[in-house]
């Protein structure tokens, strides 16, 4: 088993199986049922397969508070981002703490799990958005989220009767449980985990190859849940990460698997949730590169990483690897930082996410300097197809 220990000790896993699920099932057809979205559904999961360890719930209102204003849950541990269930006032009214509810899909109706209401409780969702994002502007995405949801929750363990089940890339579905399995399988005793909600360009590969350099191997784990309409489809980040590792990293070094949550885009507090959940999976490491999870400008370049350094690794329990913002130097005819490049500006190569997308819509490869050929082909397929879908 993986050497390093689940956030809080223990690996949490909320999952029924055999005699226990279908007496739940059962039992769930006589509960008052709470419509749940994809995304609270993917946090039901995500809790029950102990990727969000220690939680084995929604957040109840202490830890909510605790969290919103301290980082930490109400025992103290370190955790960042609120994971929550809002409901609309009608229903927070017909419900009671002690009860048991039944957590149904919105779309399909499938009973996904149960909860024992242990808290209703109304929260200031301003007050929320400012601490958790530090902004309410309604331009930022994880803000129009939070804005859109009831202001009560309803906090409580719960347990997992039914998994969302992926639509594509199955074989890359793992839970905390497996990775630690096949970390240890495979003889890993350092892995390092890589975020990405983008598709690994040179700068990517560049920090992740100076992390392979000292560990055992790369766990390449990209985040395929809700994300904003303009990043790139989970789909096609998919084949693209899949023809990088086929053509540039050794096989027994790199693994692939995905985070199926969503994206909060919460800079620095989903630098430390992202780096906690990693934890779990069974990383040692983990990368935090420029403006790690963030979006626009609401953070500055290193927050992320300066946020981390002022908990204590023993309380973090991962080590963060640290990277500057890494560019192609034409000078230094390689991929650097200004911690290795003494050149200016002028001989970095710098694109814009939106003269990339540019390049990428007429059909044309960015240079190989700043992404793969095989990773620009594929983004250039996936952009033809979306224009395909959008215009029909
Ligand atoms: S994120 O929202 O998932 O953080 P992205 O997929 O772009 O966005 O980043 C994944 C990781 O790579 C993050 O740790 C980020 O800080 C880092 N990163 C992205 N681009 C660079 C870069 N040019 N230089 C250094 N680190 C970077």
């Amino acid at each position: 088993m993986s050497a390093i220990q689940p956030h809080g000790g223990t690996l949490i896993n909320r999952v029924a199986t055999g005699q226990e699920r279908e007496a739940l099932l059962e039992q769930a057809k006589g509960l008052k049922a709470i419509a749940v979205n994809n995304w609270t559904i993917s946090d039901l999961d995500l809790i029950g397969v102990g990727a969000f360890s220690p939680l084995a719930g929604f957040m109840n209102e202490a830890d909510y508070k605790a969290v919103v204003d301290t980082m930490r849950l109400a025992n103290g541990t370190v955790w960042s981002i609120p994971i929550t269930l809002a409901v609309t006032n009608d229903q927070a009214a017909q419900l009671s703490v002690g009860e048991r509810a039944a957590l149904v899909g919105e779309a399909d109706g499938v009973v996904y799990g149960v909860i024992d209401i242990d808290s209703i409780y109304k929260v200031d969702k301003k007050h929320e958005a400012v601490q958790v994002f530090k902004t309410d502007d309604m331009e930022h995405p994880g803000v129009v989220k939070l804005f859109e949801r009831p202001d009560t929750y309803v906090g409580g363990a719960i347990q997992v009767l039914n998994r969302p089940q992926p639509e594509k890339f199955n074989e890359y579905y793992f839970d905390p449980v497996d990775t630690r399995r096949i970390f240890a399988e495979k003889g890993w005793r350092t892995v390092v985990g890589f975020q990405t909600r983008n598709p690994v360009h040179r700068a990517h590969e560049y920090i992740q190859k100076c992390a392979m350099e000292i560990v055992d191997a790369l766990f390449l784990n990209p985040l395929v849940g809700e994300t904003k309409s303009d990043d790139v489809p989970a789909n096609v980040r998919m084949k693209s990460y899949l023809a990088l590792l086929e053509n540039y990293y050794p096989e027994d070094r790199a693994f692939l698997g995905v985070f199926p949550a969503a994206m909060r885009y919460a800079g620095p507090r989903e630098a430390i949730f992202h780096a906690m959940v990693r934890k779990n999976y069974g990383c040692t490491h983990f990368i935090v590169g420029r403006d790690h999870a963030g979006v626009g400008d609401y953070y500055g370049t290193y927050e992320a990483q300066d946020l981390l350094k002022s908990f204590e690794p023993e309380e973090l329990g991962i080590t963060p690897l640290y990277f500057e913002h890494s560019f192609f130097c034409t000078k230094c005819g390689n991929m650097a930082s200004s911690k290795t490049c003494p050149h200016g500006k002028e001989d970095h190569l710098t694109l814009s996410g939106t003269k990339v997308r540019a390049l990428l819509r007429e059909g044309t490869c960015p240079p190989p300097e700043f992404s793969r050929p095989e990773v620009a082909k594929i983004l250039i397929e996936g952009m033809a197809e979306a224009t395909k879908t959008y215009t029909i």
